[in-house]
C-alpha cells in the first residue's frame, strides 16, 4: 500500500500522555467577536439545543439526547457544521450531536439551524472527550471525525484527537456493528490513525479490492469546509477510512450432555 509510512510500525504512544490520564482539550475556543445575530442565537437558541452533563457526569440510557428509538449520531470537531447540517436534514429520522468548542463555529452552526429549523442537532459545547466519556455503553450508532486538527509537530502528536484513550471511550459507546468515519488531507494523521486503529481490537477497518480505496471518499460525500481548504493549498488527495465496531466474539455452544 503505497500510504508513505509503515503502518504495521508500533504506535508512538510514548507521545501521547499515560493511557489512563483525562485528555485536556487545546485549540481555539474563541475568535472574532459575535455580532449582534450570533450573540442573540448563543443567548436564545443555544440553551434549548445543548447537551449539559449530567450531575455525577455519566448520562443514564433515557437521558442521552434525541428521542428513544432513532438512530443518534455523533460529529466531533464540527467546524462550521457544513457536513453536520447536511446529514440532519438528509436523515430526518436520526438524531445527531455535534461537539464544536470553538465560538466561531457554533455561531455558524446555530444560524444554519434557525435558519433552516433544523429539529433533529443538539449541541455539546466542551472539549468532546468528556462527553464520550459520559455517555452508556454502546448508545451511539455511528461517529464521524472529520479533519481533525493534525498537529503536526511531532512534541503536539499528544494532542491529537485520535488516542489510545479516546478510541477506548469511542469504542465503548459506540454500538456493535456501529461505524465511526475518519477523514483527513494529512498523510501523517491518516497513518497515525491506521496505527492506533489497528492496536484496537474492538474496530475493524473496512477495506475494499478498489485500488487505493482509501483516497475514496465516503458515499454521498460532499468536501467540508476543510478539505476544500487543504485542496486550495495543494493538498489535492484526502484518507477516508470507516471502522466497524467489531461484534462481540460469539460464546460457543454448550453441548448437551449425552443421554445416559
Ligand atoms: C480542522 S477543524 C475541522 C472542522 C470540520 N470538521 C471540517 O472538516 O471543516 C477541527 C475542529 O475540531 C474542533 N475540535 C478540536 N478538538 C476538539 C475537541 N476535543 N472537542 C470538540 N471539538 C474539537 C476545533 O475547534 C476545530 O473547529
Amino acid at each position: 500500500m503505497s500510504m508513505g509510512s509503515d503502518v504495521s510500525k508500533p504506535v508512538r504512544l510514548k507521545s501521547e500522555r499515560s493511557k489512563t490520564e483525562h485528555r485536556a482539550f487545546f485549540g481555539r475556543k474563541s475568535g472574532k467577536r459575535l455580532h449582534g445575530g450570533q450573540q442573540q442565537l448563543f443567548d436564545n437558541l443555544l440553551p434549548q439545543l445543548r447537551v449539559e452533563l449530567p450531575e455525577g457526569k455519566v448520562f443514564s440510557p433515557k437521558n442521552i439526547f434525541g428521542r428513544a428509538g432513532r438512530k443518534k449520531i455523533l460529529e466531533i470537531g464540527y467546524g462550521g457544521g457544513e457536513h453536520l447540517t447536511r446529514q440532519a436534514l438528509k436523515n430526518p429520522d436520526d438524531d445527531f450531536i455535534g461537539c464544536e468548542v470553538f465560538r466561531g463555529g457554533i455561531g455558524k452552526i446555530l444560524k444554519k439551524i434557525d435558519a433552516e429549523n433544523i429539529p433533529n442537532i443538539s449541541l455539546f459545547t466542551e472539549d468532546a472527550y468528556l462527553l464520550l466519556k459520559a455517555l452508556p455503553d454502546a448508545s451511539i450508532d455511528a461517529c464521524y471525525l472529520l479533519y481533525p486538527d493534525p498537529w503536526p509537530k511531532l512534541r503536539h502528536h499528544k494532542r491529537r484527537f485520535i488516542s489510545a484513550i479516546t478510541l477506548q471511550e469511542l469504542a465503548r459507546v459506540i454500538i456493535p456493528g456501529g461505524l465511526f468515519y475518519f477523514a483527513s488531507d494529512i498523510e501523517d494523521y491518516a497513518n497515525w490513525t491506521l496505527a492506533h486503529m489497528l492496536h484496537q481490537p474492538d474496530f475493524e477497518w473496512k477495506i475494499s479490492s478498489k485500488p487505493q480505496f482509501w483516497h475514496i471518499p465516503f458515499a454521498g460525500w460532499q468536501p467540508t469546509r476543510y478539505e476544500a481548504k487543504a485542496r486550495r493549498e495543494g493538498r489535492e488527495q484526502s484518507f477516508y477510512f470507516s471502522f466497524t465496531r467489531a461484534l462481540p466474539a460469539k460464546v460457543p455452544l454448550m453441548f448437551s450432555s449425552p443421554s445416559a
